[in-house]
């Protein structure tokens, strides 16, 4: 058992903008480290492959947020808030009764038969782009609109509400907003989403996903309208940031973005790699959990009530894959924890896989020369949210 030394997590200044925050690969390259959090909340950093696993799989740790270490010294993180219905915060059963339902709808085959209907909208993006001529922001063209207009479509939500919809993501996975912004904004779209619970129970329909929690769940009405505010912003923010991350890390290895070019229909397996490598590459401390007990993970005790940060960095642990620091497209897929991993793991993985997948696949296979207007170290990047990724990305081709 080794007492680690206390020290500040590295959270700014990243020295390039697709990798970790400046010393964070340092200050973890001997095993767990303990480090302070901006709010004074010390936690363990766990960074190996099987670390992290049994961090996020272990019923000894709790999800339960209440406390966790942050970022900022103000306000509130709303995402860690105990609201009825955020199941990112619940364990058990109680996690389980929410959590069930709704993977029905987020099986591979509802998903695969949404195919077409991505597929026509990311045409209609790109159309428009195409036609308002380069340079373009792929950003507001494409990475944004497009998640945005398919989760809108799964819930059952009129798409004309998509400024609300992002406006309400942007203070829910903020840094730096306040609770009573995200409330405001929640108020809002609370007034939206009644009038189609309304509907849905009129209409009986399961089709979609407001419609499967309104009549086919025992959900509460207040957990309900978290719910469908929690996933309409999980459908936004997550796979339009990674969208351009993965793109403008093609961008930088042509050697690798001349795989996809070459054979788009392996497109599956790409995401994959590129969830892996971008997701690791950005390090950084990831995920929180407590413990409810002792427990023991690579060679520390972390002691009931002690925190615990786990970080991406560990999808570049060699014991992943052989030459894990790197981005290597003609690799088989391997069992990366970009979407998470035990009973939080990402309930929209396959969702964003196939949004990720038919993006990627057509952009390129359309524009062939779609390159950067600027260089990438130049770009606006989104520190100010949890969320992270460019906040522009101009291209031309
Ligand atoms: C590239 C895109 C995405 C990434 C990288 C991603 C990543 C993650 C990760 C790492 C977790 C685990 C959180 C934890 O253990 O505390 C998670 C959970 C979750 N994600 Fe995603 N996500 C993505 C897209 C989406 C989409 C499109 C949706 C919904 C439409 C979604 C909905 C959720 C939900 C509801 C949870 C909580 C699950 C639970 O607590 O049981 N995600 N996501």
């Amino acid at each position: 058992m080794t007492e680690a030394a206390v020290c500040p997590v590295p959270h700014e200044n990243r020295v390039h903008p697709l990798g970790a925050p400046a010393g964070f690969a340092e200050a973890i390259s001997d095993g767990p480290v303990k480090m302070l959090w901006p709010n004074g909340v010390e936690a363990w950093v766990i960074s190996s492959y099987a670390g992290v696993r049994k961090v996020l799989s272990d019923p000894r740790f709790s999800a339960n947020k209440d406390g966790q270490p942050e970022m900022r010294t103000e306000g509130e993180q709303v995402l860690g808030l105990p609201e009825p219905g955020n199941m990112n915060v619940m364990d058990g059963d109680a996690h389980l009764r929410l959590r069930r339902p709704l993977a029905r709808a987020f099986m591979v085959k509802r998903l695969n038969e949404m195919r077409p209907r991505i597929q026509e909208i990311v045409d209609e993006h790109l159309d428009a782009m195409e036609r308002a001529g380069a340079p373009a922001d792929l950003v507001s063209s494409v990475c944004l609109p497009v998640p945005s207009l398919v989760i809108a479509e799964l819930l059952g939500v009129p798409p004309e509400h998509q400024a609300l919809f992002q406006a309400t993501a942007r203070e829910m996975f903020g840094k730096n907003g306040s609770r009573a912004e995200y409330e405001a904004k929640a108020e809002e779209l609370d007034g939206v989403l009644l009038k189609v619970v309304q509907e849905k129970k009129a209409s009986g329909t399961t089709d979609d996903l407001i419609g499967l929690m309104v009549n086919d769940t025992d959900f509460q009405m207040d957990e309900l309208l978290f719910l469908a505010i929690g996933l309409l912003a999980a459908g936004h923010e997550t796979t339009s940031n990674f969208f351009g991350l993965f793109t403008l890390t093609l961008f930088e290895k042509p050697d690798q973005l001349a795989i996809l070019k070459r054979d788009p229909g392996r497109a599956d397996v790409i995401v994959e790699e590129l969830m892996r490598y971008t997701v690791g590459r950005l390090g950084g401390a990831g995920l929180a959990r407590r413990a409810v007990e002792d427990v023991e993970v690579d060679g520390v005790t972390i002691k009931a009530g002690e925190w615990v940060a786990v970080t991406f960095q560990a999808n570049l642990d060699e014991s992943l894959c052989p030459h894990a620091g790197e981005l290597d497209l003609e690799r088989r897929a391997v069992s990366h924890l970009g979407f998470g991993y035990g009973p939080h793991q990402c309930l929209g993985a396959n969702l964003a896989r196939a949004e990720l997948q038919i993006l990627l696949r057509t952009l390129f296979t359309r524009f062939p020369d779609v390159r950067p207007a600027v260089p990438v170290a130049e770009m606006d990047f989104r520190e100010d949210m949890i969320t992270y990724g460019a906040a522009t990305i101009p291209v031309v081709w």
